[in-house]
Parts: C-alpha cells; sequence; structure tokens
C-alpha cells in the first residue's frame, strides 16, 4: 500500500507499507526521518506523530480514547488532523495516504 511520508523540510518518501502493519512501522522500518516511535507501537510516547493531509483526515477510522489522551504530549497537535500513527493500521483503504511529519516530536 503506497502511503507517502513528507518530511517537515518537504522532503518526500513514498513508501510500499505492508497491509496490516501501521504507518509508524512503515517508517520505522525505511529508515523514514522524522517518526521516532520511542515506546515501539505502545501508544505511550507521542513521538509517532504525525499530521494527516487535509484530503485523508475523515477516511481514517477515529482516534481510541488512549490516542486522544496520549496526543496531548505531542508536539504542537492540531487537534483537527494530528494522530499517532503507530495507531494506524495500513490497509487497502490508505492507498495513497500522505502524512505530513511534525517540525520535531515530543
Ligand atoms: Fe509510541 Fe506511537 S510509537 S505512541
Amino acid at each position: 500500500i503506497k502511503i507517502t511520508y513528507v518530511e517537515h523540510n518537504g522532503r518526500e518518501h513514498v513508501i510500499d507499507v505492508p497491509r496490516g502493519a501501521t504507518v509508524m512501522e512503515g517508517a520505522r522500518d525505511n529508515g523514514i526521518p522524522g517518526i521516532e516511535a520511542d515506546c515501539g507501537g505502545a501508544c505511550s510516547c507521542a513521538t509517532c506523530h504525525a499530521y494527516i493531509d487535509s484530503n485523508w483526515v475523515g477516511k481514517l477510522p477515529a482516534k481510541e480514547a488512549m490516542e486522544a489522551d496520549m496526543l496531548d504530549f505531542a508536539y504542537e497537535p492540531d487537534p483537527s488532523r494530528s494522530r499517532l500513527t503507530c495507531q494506524i493500521k495500513v490497509n487497502e483503504a490508505l492507498e495513497g495516504l500522505i502524512l505530513h511529519m511534525p517540525e520535531r516530536q515530543a
């Protein structure tokens, strides 16, 4: 599934992420700078934060309460488009997803 990760400096990385992996794993396993994922995907660090492209915000599954709470600890979260990428599982519906990395992680 093709996902485009855009670094804060504008550099784009188009990655083929396997179905069932998380958006965070797609970045981590391909060495994309900007996603740190200190907790390894346990929804307890907020360093996998990214801004979802505005065209995609409404197409993602809704946040669970734990993700919403953790996002408060992210660097400059934007309630309308911030997500923790370890909480988003990749499937066909996300083909073409675009996300933007924050200036830095928490
Ligand atoms: Fe830690 Fe997502 S990897 S919250």
